[in-house]
């Protein structure tokens, strides 16, 4: 039964709140300060009226029933993630990896396995293919994988897919842009395709970072771990940096995001730049 209040303003209560908050941190290290009520009502607002609910209380009972859990799940954590994202977003880490990182390894190795673990809609794991694909230009024989996993399953499929505004592109110099965007042929669309030679060595996953790391290699050369891991607390953060350093090989690096680090937490890492660590075990 729902109270004509819910009905009339469709409010997420305190109660409410606070046990989505704790089905989210629970299970997806996500925190849910009070501060976040309201965003997360807007967002979860439009999901009732897409799934014809009346209230809140509606929608709180179809998202733990079983039905709820199998269809509704990954279009609620799609509502509850913060997906901001950008191409060539924090560019040090794109210069560390073309000036320093891929010249220093290709003397050992001609084959470069990167994890993008919070890949949002595509833009990072799509950068790090730019400059891998420039890099094999110049050095034939080197290859490259990357991995591109995110918790949720709906901003996978818009990485997937790899189209985007002409705007979100701006950022990226007019020579990349020709060679691995292709413009769409409707004209009235202002919408730019990655081009296949990015996809080609790409996969995406849906992973939760805080869930045991089932199934993912661990000998990758670089992971990318960037503005997730603000959204976690301290326990939180040090658990998926363990973790993420199990992934990684001795003397590979991981990159974190501008507001991030791993100060005051135990972790095989020794950092030697700004947001980026060595793994030394
Ligand atoms: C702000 S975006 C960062 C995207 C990209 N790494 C960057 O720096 O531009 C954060 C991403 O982390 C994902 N995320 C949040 N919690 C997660 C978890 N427990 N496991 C995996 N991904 C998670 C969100 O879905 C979102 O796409």
């Amino acid at each position: 039964m729902t109270t004509a209040n819910e009905v009339f303003t469709s409010k997420l209560t305190v109660p409410q709140f606070k046990k989505l908050g704790q089905f989210i941190h629970s299970n997806y290290g996500i925190q849910m300060p009070d501060s976040k009520k309201v965003l997360l009502e807007g967002r979860l607002q439009k999901r009732i009226k897409v799934n014809k609910l009346a209230n809140f209380t509606e929608y709180i009972e179809f998202l733990f029933s079983d039905a709820g859990q199998a269809h509704e799940l990954s279009f609620f954590i799609d509502a509850v993630s913060t997906n901001k994202t950008d191409f060539y977003r924090e560019p040090h880490h794109f210069d560390f990896l073309r000036t320093e990182f891929l010249p220093n390894f290709i003397q050992q190795k001609n084959h470069v396995k990167i994890w993008s673990a919070a890949a949002s809609s595509g833009e990072e794991p799509y950068t790090i293919a730019i400059e891998l694909n420039e890099f094999i230009e110049k050095n034939k024989g080197f290859s490259y994988e990357v991995l591109g996993t995110d918790i949720s399953t709906e901003i996978l499929q818009k990485a997937s897919k790899g189209i985007y505004d002409e705007k979100r592109v701006e950022v990226i110099p007019l020579h990349i842009k020709r060679k691995y965007f292709l413009k769409s042929k409707n004209k009235a669309n202002k919408t730019v395709k990655v081009a296949p030679i990015l996809q080609k060595n790409l996969r995406y996953r849906t992973i939760n970072l805080i869930a045991p790391l089932v199934g993912i290699p661990n000998d990758f050369d670089l992971i990318f771990c960037r503005n997730v891991l603000i959204y976690f607390n301290r326990a939180v953060q040090e658990q998926v940096i363990n973790a993420l350093c199990a992934k990684l090989k001795p003397g590979g690096y991981l990159f974190l995001g501008h507001s991030e680090s791993t100060t005051g937490i135990k972790a095989p890492v020794t950092q030697i730049a700004p947001t980026i660590y060595k793994h030394t075990p």
